[in-house]
């Protein structure tokens, strides 16, 4: 069996929620990953635990990916549904391997590479009709030469739990599929480029590195409620923090996790929550008092399409309004949004960082895509990592919780400490946090309480400009937050093969908004762009709000994220 080798592959799995789609993306994506190509996946599934249609595409390379790609080189159809889904992208050239005999009987378009696999058919003729995927999984090793020994394995540990026989069945299932493909002529010109050999890396989701880096951070205390798409930071987190000696509480509401993670931050402790947007609007009034009373606190934020209960299982970059503004009065708070995995890990502890040393909330934003996506990183050492804790009284002199000091930042004690005795209230209050209503009191107190966002931008790495060596002024400067950051690297890499002059700018810090670096950047280019998922372009907004710059909003909001096919197009149409 032989095909082109393409370094740079795309499968798509669709099916039926409940037939283990999922399964079989995470599968080939541990197992390409393993073996040491670049990784990175994306999914999409119905909000119904059983039906609807699943969807998982794992792109695999041996070049460094930072997206999920434009669309599929090969579909893998385990029903008629996910074939009809995915028909209109089926252009000269892709692969579909299909259940045949099964609920269907595609017309394949002309110049498509089609491949029958009996897959229900031969799961149930084995008396093991769940193992339908894993006969779709066995054909497509062989037909795009999938790392089979890294599948072996894969399936082996991961229906470990379950018994051997699990395993074995699994396991005779993928062999007799790999049987069913050899007996058909390769037709295609695909085929998964060699990788460089086996490495040591961790293929994780964004909501796991979360987790990760609020532990690498000093996670003690994690109070959430579950909501779609942020649960499994929490399931993570559960798995590790108690065996560090640290408590999870999984609350009646979010309200409730964030109050209680506000008073794990009184105690002393370093604390989070986890949510999505309908959660985040809860916690608005608690935000608040976070920071009048100058607790410090870490919130993740991970949006999905929204508004209300909108669409729970897809992307969406639109909470940025919320995490900025949500709250009454004049409330303070840090923003920060990650790009990609390694940015989960890495940010986290960031935040962790900036909400200790300056007392007061640090949102993180994720978003859908990550939150699934999944992505192979180096292995994290956990020493190579800063990692800052609150300031604490030294004992001296009388204590004043909320002393007005030069750069804001006061003294924190933690309950019990001799002499330390102080009210952390949502009232407004004087130095020692009695109650106190005057109008100077309260001016001193809010200068003081915003003084300290002064210094955040230090804090925080300078915002990365993506240019080409010893480029000038760009025809087009393109601002990109949150993983569509990743699509716009890809993007101009294509544009500037295409003889484009163009830029990139990716700011991970939203609020306070470090307007220099927007400044420098606008003067650099000739025009702006700004890609976001939602629909009333939100950091395009604050953007003309607090800078001279007028970037052009590109906004979508079909529950997808952006490909970098569609910036290119983009792009090509402005400067055209
Ligand atoms: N043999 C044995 N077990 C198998 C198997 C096989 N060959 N293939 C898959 N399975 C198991 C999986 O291990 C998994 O079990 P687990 O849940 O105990 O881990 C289960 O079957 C489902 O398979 P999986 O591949 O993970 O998912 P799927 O592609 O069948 O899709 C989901 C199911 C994930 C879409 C659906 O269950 C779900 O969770 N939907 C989302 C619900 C939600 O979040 N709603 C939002 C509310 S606001």
């Amino acid at each position: 069996m032989q095909g082109i080798t393409k370094n740079d592959l795309i499968i798509r799995i669709g099916g039926e929620g409940g037939e283990g789609v999922i399964s079989v993306g995470d599968f080939i994506t541990q197992a390409c990953a393993h073996a040491g190509l670049d990784v990175y996946t994306f999914k999409t599934f119905p909000a119904e635990i059983k039906g609807g249609y699943a969807m998982y595409q794992v792109r695999a390379s041996t070049e460094r990916l930072y997206n999920q790609g434009d669309t599929f080189d090969v579909l893998c159809a385990f029903n008629g549904e996910a074939y009809n889904m995915n028909r209109a992208s089926l252009k000269p050239g892709t692969a579909v391997v299909y259940d045949s005999p099964g609920d269907f009987d595609p017309e394949i378009p002309p110049g498509v590479f089609a491949y029958p696999i009996p897959m229900s058919h031969t799961a149930k003729e084995m008396n093991n009709p769940r193992a339908k995927n894993m006969v779709a999984m066995g054909a497509m090793s062989i037909l795009f030469n999938i790392p089979v020994e890294s599948l072996r394995e894969v399936i082996a540990t991961k229906f470990a739990r379950r018994g051997e026989a699990v395993v074995q069945g699994n396991l005779a299932a993928f062999e007799r599929g790999r049987e069913l493909a050899s007996a058909l002529k390769k037709i295609d010109p695909w085929t998964l480029g060699t990788p460089k050999g086996k490495q040591d890396v961790i293929v994780m989701s964004g909501n796991n590195a979360i987790g990760l880096g609020a532990l690498i951070a000093g996670l003690d205390f994690f109070s959430a409620y579950p909501i779609t798409p942020a649960t499994e930071v929490a399931i993570y987190v559960a798995k590790h923090l108690p065996k560090r000696g640290g408590t999870l509480i999984q609350a009646e509401d979010e309200i409730a996790s964030i109050s209680q993670v506000l008073g794990a931050s009184y105690a002393g402790k370093k604390a989070m929550t986890s949510t999505s947007g309908p959660g985040l609007a809860l916690m608005s009034e608690m935000l608040g008092m976070a920071f009048m009373a100058e607790l410090p606190c870490v919130v993740v934020d991970v949006q999905r399409g929204g508004p209300s209960t909108g669409l729970p299982t897809k992307h969406e970059q639109s909470d940025l309004f919320l995490a900025i503004h949500g709250g009454h009065g004049d409330a303070g708070r840090i923003v920060l949004s990650v790009e990609s995995i390694h940015d989960c890990i890495n940010l986290t502890v960031v935040a962790f960082n900036l909400a200790e040393k300056y007392q007061c909330p640090v949102l993180l934003l994720s978003d859908g895509s990550l939150a699934f996506s999944t992505q192979n990183v180096p292995y994290p050492n956990p020493d190579d990592y800063h990692v800052v804790e609150r300031k604490r009284w030294d004992g001296e002199g009388e204590y004043r919780r909320y002393a007005l000091t030069e750069d804001g930042i006061s003294p924190m004690v933690d309950p019990g400490t001799p002499g330390g005795i102080h009210i952390a209230t949502g009232l407004e209050h004087n130095e020692i946090g009695l109650p106190n209503y005057t109008s100077a009191n309260h001016e001193a107190m809010q200068d003081k309480r915003f003084r300290k966002l002064k210094g955040v931008i230090n804090d925080v790495d300078p915002v990365e400009v993506d240019a080409a060596e010893g480029a000038g002024t760009a025809d087009l400067g393109l601002i990109a937050w949150g993983s569509t950051i990743g699509v716009v690297r890809e993007a101009l890499q294509r544009l500037r093969a295409e003889g484009y002059k163009v830029k990139g700018f990716y700011p991970k810090l939203l609020n306070p908004l470090p307007v220099e670096q927007f400044e420098a950047f606008g003067a650099s280019c000739k025009r702006l762009l700004l890609p976001e998922v939602n629909f009333q372009g939100q950091l395009a907004h604050f953007v003309r709000a607090e800078t001279s710059l007028r970037p052009e909003s590109y906004t979508i909001c079909g529950g997808m994220p952006f490909t970098p096919e569609m910036i290119v197009n983009k792009v090509r149409e402005i400067l055209a």
